[in-house]
């Protein structure tokens, strides 16, 4: 049997904390399902379904279980189509942790047929966020300790306020 996970986020942009994640991730599952999905509680992305595939994509193509896809709906319903095993999640420093358990914890319930795995996140990506990146980006700063190589370049030209108004 092949055991599937699935790792959930919303990649906004894909991150060098987000890859690591994902790559430990497919050393530990035959498959992995990157899986693009809308986080009611955030605002708006900054980047549509298609540009974060696409840059996931990029910084995945060296890996050969893994693949991508965009949730549209409740993440357990996916799940239980796709019959994977397990959600796998990174758990960053204590301020994840009340929030990802929740989701854990409400995740069980609506299907008891995944576990969720945490992987603690390596410590040079602990305080590491997209929301930081795009905050670094926009006020033209060097994103490149953060996001994987081949798609900085789009990431900055995209977010920079130097940019703004330009077509
Ligand atoms: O990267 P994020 O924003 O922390 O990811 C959160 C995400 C997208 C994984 C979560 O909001 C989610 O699973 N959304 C899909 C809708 C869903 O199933 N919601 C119920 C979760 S308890």
């Amino acid at each position: 049997m092949r055991r599937i996970a699935v790792c959930p986020g919303s990649f906004d942009p894909v991150t060098l904390g987000h890859l690591d994640i994902i790559t430990r991730a497919s050393t530990l599952f035959d498959k992995v399902i990157v899986l693009i999905s809308t986080n009611a509680a955030k605002n708006q992305a900054s980047f549509s379904t298609t540009e974060r595939m696409m840059m996931i994509a990029a910084a995945t193509a060296h890996l050969d279980n893994v693949v991508i896809d965009i949730l549209d709906g409740l993440l357990v319903d996916y799940v239980r189509r796709v019959q994977a095993v397990a959600i796998v999640k990174g758990l960053r420093a204590v301020s994840d942790f009340e929030y990802e358990f929740q989701m854990a914890l409400t995740n069980k319930v609506l299907y008891a047929g995944a576990e969720t795995v945490f992987l603690t996140t390596s410590q040079e990506n602990m305080y590491l966020s997209s929301s930081v990146v795009k905050q670094i980006a926009y006020f033209g700063g060097d994103i490149s300790p953060f996001v994987p190589a081949c798609i900085q370049e789009s990431i900055q030209k995209r977010l920079s306020k130097q940019g703004e108004g330009n077509s």
